[in-house]
């Protein structure tokens, strides 16, 4: 089912969006029409938002209304908007059957559906050193509410080293950085609230604000011009005054967008006086592969104005359940019971493993950049030179390339062609609200070498597979409503 979104689109922003309709061959009204769908599709414009009036769009387009109306019923009829009562029109994308299934532990399969590396090095060696903490808390009834105190002022430490100073007393231990925003979500968000999303954005976190009963307000991100976003989501503010934004301002899943110095401090002062509550995703914010760090997205602001969630998956390892919140105490604590309810405690082993790794994570960062920048560097030349077609940019961090797909090869179809053969892939549409990206495909750079060098011998395959079906279907939807396997 497609999320719930709300958003309005004046005549103007419609017709800027739009452009030139004279070059489109056709009737003027199709080219309208087509032009909407494309913009939707390619998440230039979100599923829910609300469009202008016919006559205000044809005076801004230069049209007769009749033209406006006409596209506006052939948006209607290929299931790209819906007339509701009150509301005007409101665009749509068609249910193509988007769903997740688990993650598969196959090892027969090639998974790049999941961007998580193999255990760093050091981890072993943590969790010998964990098991030798032990016996000072085997006497003990196990249980260490909100964090073990050492792991707390290890995480604490870290942020005030990266210029946010922070007490341990501002930090909750949690079982990964999705379950952080899992806590933060439920504690705050009431039914009906609007949440600002990176648009495309983490899915995890399109599911969780659906979860909780909240309303994805999407907002544009691009890794061409990472700052664009600051506009937008001020836009959106002052018309929808959402009550949180989730941000991914370093190496945004999918995009790998990393907002400017400059840039996140204006953000995040824009959003704390439009009293906008900043949830800052940092899981990958220290896997800058090109240039250094920049200060977090939280500096300079009161404690309240923003909360932070990291964790150990991507630069340690996915199966290591250790994360955190980094807020104001009093927030803090307030999670903390939230949190209780559901569980009383992550694994003491597991924090005392993570509490190691967090004091000795410069190491540990040192030799993951390396990795992946080889791996980026690597799967980028090899698509190069397979599927030429493709454009595949250069993000500066993180672990993905965020490709585009040449027209006329869809995401959810190759992705669907690509799972007989052995390859996972998570398709374009899981990281947009309403099913947008489908011409988008996300390719972790995370596997050892031989795995991406046979990943895009298969990706070649299936992209020749699409093409042939398509070629023998013209018409026809060739679109597949597979399934989309879980993605993180
Ligand atoms: C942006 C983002 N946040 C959170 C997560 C989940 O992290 P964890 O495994 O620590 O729960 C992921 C995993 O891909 C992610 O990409």
């Amino acid at each position: 089912m497609p999320l719930r979104i709300e958003q309005s689109t004046s005549a103007s922003e419609l017709a800027t969006l739009v452009g030139p309709l004279e070059a489109v061959p056709g009737p003027r009204y199709l080219a309208l029409a087509r032009r909407v769908q494309e913009l939707l599709t390619t998440g230039r414009l979100a599923a829910g938002s609300r469009l202008p009036a016919e006559r205000e769009l044809a005076t801004a387009l230069g049209l007769s209304r009749v033209t406006v109306a006409s596209a506006f019923r052939e948006l209607r009829e290929t299931g790209h908007a819906s007339t509701r009562h009150g509301s005007g029109t409101v665009t749509e994308l068609p249910d193509t059957g988007v769903s997740w299934g688990a993650p598969t532990t196959d090892p027969g399969v090639l998974d790049l559906a999941h961007a998580a590396l193999e255990a760093a090095p050091q981890l072993a060696d943590a969790y010998r050193q964990a098991l030798a903490a032990f016996p000072a808390f085997a006497a003990g009834h196990g249980y260490a509410s909100g964090g073990l105190p050492e792991l707390r002022s290890a995480i604490a430490d870290r942020y005030t080293a990266r210029g946010l100073p922070t007490d341990p007393d501002q930090v909750l231990v949690t079982a990964g950085t999705g379950d952080a925003t899992d806590v933060v979500l439920e504690t705050l968000l009431q039914p009906g609230d609007r949440v600002l999303v990176e648009h495309p954005t983490y899915p995890g976190a399109l599911g969780m604000v659906e979860a909780h009963g909240g309303r994805c307000l999407p907002v544009p991100v691009t890794a061409d011009d990472p700052d664009a976003v600051i506009g937008a989501a001020q836009l959106a503010a002052r018309q929808s005054s959402p009550r949180l934004a989730f941000l991914m301002p370093d190496f945004s899943n999918p995009t790998g967008a990393r907002l400017t110095a400059a840039g996140r401090r204006r953000l995040a002062a824009t959003l704390w006086q439009q009293g906008v509550l900043a949830v800052v995703d940092e899981v990958s914010t220290e896997l800058y592969l090109d240039d250094g760090p920049l200060p977090p997205f939280a500096a300079g602001l009161p404690d309240a104005a923003t909360v932070t969630v990291g964790g150990l998956s991507k630069a340690v390892w996915g199966g290591l359940r250790v994360g955190w919140v980094r807020a104001d105490a009093a927030l803090v604590a307030q999670l903390g019971d939230v949190l209780r309810r559901r569980q009383l405690s992550v694994g003491v082993l597991d924090q005392l493993a993570a509490t190691t790794l967090v004091r000795d994570l410069d190491a540990v960062l040192e030799q993951r950049r390396a990795v992946l920048r080889e791996r980026r560097d690597l799967l980028r030349a090899a698509l190069a030179r397979r599927l030429p077609d493709w454009t595949v940019p250069c993000p500066n961090g993180g672990l993905s390339l965020w490709c585009t797909l040449p027209p006329g090869l869809s995401s959810a179809a190759l992705v669907a062609a690509a799972a007989p053969l052995g390859l996972v892939l998570a398709e374009g549409r899981a990281f947009g609200t309403g099913h947008a990206f489908d011409d988008h495909l996300r390719l972790p750079f995370t596997r050892p070498a031989d795995q991406l060098h046979r990943a895009v011998d298969l990706l070649a395959q299936a992209a020749a597979t699409v093409r042939a079906e398509v070629a023998g279907r013209v018409g026809t939807d060739a679109r597949p409503a597979g399934r989309v396997p879980a993605v993180v």
